[in-house]
């Protein structure tokens, strides 16, 4: 769907569902989300629509996605960093006891 217009300079490599993903240093979670070929975040609580990063400034909530253990998080406020684990949080955020 969505392609980087140059070559990666500081190549990162992040897991997506345990899938290696190339990244650049200083682009946030979603963007890399977004050039998946499976372009999506999130599923929806009730009805499992699958949700992809929409406003990529921290306003729709549609990019949430669980980060080395941490669900929910706003993946387009989250830059990568090396070896980051991101997993598409399906349904609603689990609560950790
Ligand atoms: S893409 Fe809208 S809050 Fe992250």
């Amino acid at each position: 769907m969505f392609r980087k217009l140059h070559e990666s300079h500081a190549g990162l490599t992040i897991e997506i569902d345990g899938v290696p993903a190339a990244a650049e240093s200083g682009e946030s979670v979603a963007a890399v989300l977004l050039r998946q070929a499976e372009p999506w975040s999130r599923k929806t609580a009730v009805s499992q629509l699958k949700r992809a990063p929409y406003c990529m400034m921290g306003v729709c909530f549609d990019c949430l996605a669980e980060i080395d253990g941490v669900a929910s998080v706003q993946t387009c406020l989250k830059p990568v960093y090396q070896g980051m684990r991101v997993a598409r949080q399906v349904g609603r955020r689990r609560l950790v006891r």
